[in-house]
């Protein structure tokens, strides 16, 4: 690791509030999304604001967090001016997307400021792919999530041609945001904590070295299970089987991947914050059910129930709430960025109670398990409670 410096951890402290606000953003616009049921403001379309939403709780949350963690785990002394200075060219970025979504949707306005994020976040990735302060076994995992987010962006630059060429009705369309948010949210959204975890091991002096096989079938798995997206296009029963296989492949390369986690902390006394470590088992709970609700949902029967526009809804959210979240949060708690302490834990139990209570309602809803009568009141008040609860968490 680089040498500890107090202005380095000072940037990356600040960096990650900045991602926290984004993600307060995120939250708020979730809220303005349910409050549509109520009242359509007239001057703002649903569509453009769900755009802002999706596009600035990846980027301005997500991507944010993970720069400000790599920022401080990897980036050497002599890269701080110029990681700073691109982190700044990010949020001009982040904060004009947001604005043009609103005002027009998918135009040239919001084209052109994504287009610029997308620019400097390959230019992010590509100097953390290069720099040696990354541990060698380290490397073929985080080299893994930048390529995954790399090739996330080939989604979204099809749309404009696809749009040019009138497909914009084909299969096609919907499969190119499929591809980003599969890559995103299965690829570099867990492949970076996982680099980030073994560099932690490594920088603490455990050996975290797991064989060449598991990452393969990780990846290999990750790759498949983009087919998972494309199963309401109701293919040939053995493209189910091959999503099923992928999704297997995952599941068990996760269990085995664990276990080197597990092997590089035994014998060395391993001190993890209550805090964190509550949020690490809300993390590795709901991946492992993500990745065994990705195997059930190949069932062929099944693929009408996962389409539902509720489930795809909630079983999104789950990752991004339920695993990337409790991950981030654990490792900002672990760097200090979090602060501990009765307004942290009512924050994050309210947190919890809005998002389970909302799961709940979208999923009881989609199976049709009963009417539910204050439906749209039940998501808003969810939503409510999840922006309250993460606008009260200590950010130091
Ligand atoms: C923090 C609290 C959050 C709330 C209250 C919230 C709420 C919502 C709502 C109401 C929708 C629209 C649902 C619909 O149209 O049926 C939505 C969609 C979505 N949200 Fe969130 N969300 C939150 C956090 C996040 C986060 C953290 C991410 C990603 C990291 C995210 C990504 C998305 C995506 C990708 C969509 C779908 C966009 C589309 O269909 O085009 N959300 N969210």
């Amino acid at each position: 690791m680089n040498s500890a410096s107090a202005p380095m951890e000072r940037t990356a402290a600040r960096q990650f509030r900045v991602a926290w606000l984004f993600l307060l953003l995120t939250a708020a616009s979730g809220v303005g999304l349910r409050l549509f049921a109520f009242h359509d403001p007239g001057g703002l379309a649903y569509s453009h604001l769900l755009h802002g939403h999706s596009h600035i709780a990846f980027l301005g949350w997500v991507f944010n967090a993970f720069f400000a963690l790599a920022f401080r785990l990897w980036f050497p002394a002599g890269r701080v001016a110029f990681a700073r200075r691109l982190f700044w060219i990010l949020q001009i970025a982040n904060v004009g997307m947001f604005a043009a979504f609103l005002a027009q949707g998918y135009a040239a306005a919001s084209i052109a400021l994504s287009t610029m994020h997308m620019v400097a976040a390959v230019v992010f990735a590509l100097s953390l792919w290069r720099l040696p302060t990354v541990a060698p076994s380290v490397r073929p995992w985080l080299r893994a999530a930048l390529a995954a987010f790399m090739l996330s962006a080939v989604g979204p630059l099809t749309l404009g041609p696809l749009a040019a060429l009138d497909l914009r009705n084909s299969a096609l369309y919907p499969l190119s945001v499929y591809w980003y948010l599969h890559f995103q949210y299965n690829g570099w959204f867990i492949l970076f904590p996982i680099a980030w975890v073994g560099q932690t091991l490594i920088d603490q002096g455990r050996t975290w070295q797991p064989p060449r096989w598991i990452f393969l079938a990780f990846i290999g798995g990750m790759a498949g299970t983009f087919l998972v997206s494309a199963l309401w296009l109701r293919p040939p029963a053995s493209v189910h089987a091959l999503a099923a296989l992928a999704g297997t492949l995952q599941l068990v390369a996760s269990v085995f991947l664990l276990g080197t986690v597990g092997r590089a902390r035994s014998g060395k006394t391993f001190s993890l914050p209550s805090l964190a470590r509550v949020l690490v088992l809300i993390a590795l709970t709901a991946f492992f059910l993500k990745a065994a609700l990705q195997i059930v949902a190949c069932l062929p029967a099944l693929v009408e129930l996962s389409s539902h526009r509720y489930i795809t809804i909630a079983f999104m959210h789950g990752v991004f709430l339920g695993v990337v979240l409790p991950a981030v949060f654990a490792i900002a708690h672990g760097r200090g960025w979090l602060a501990d302490g009765p307004r942290t834990r009512m924050a994050f139990s309210l947190f919890a109670t809005g998002f389970l209570g909302g799961q709940y309602v979208l999923i009881h809803a989609a199976l049709n398990w009963s009417s539910i009568p204050a439906l749209s009141g039940l998501l808003l008040a969810a939503a409510i409670t999840q922006f309250i609860g993460l606008a009260f968490l200590k950010i130091r």
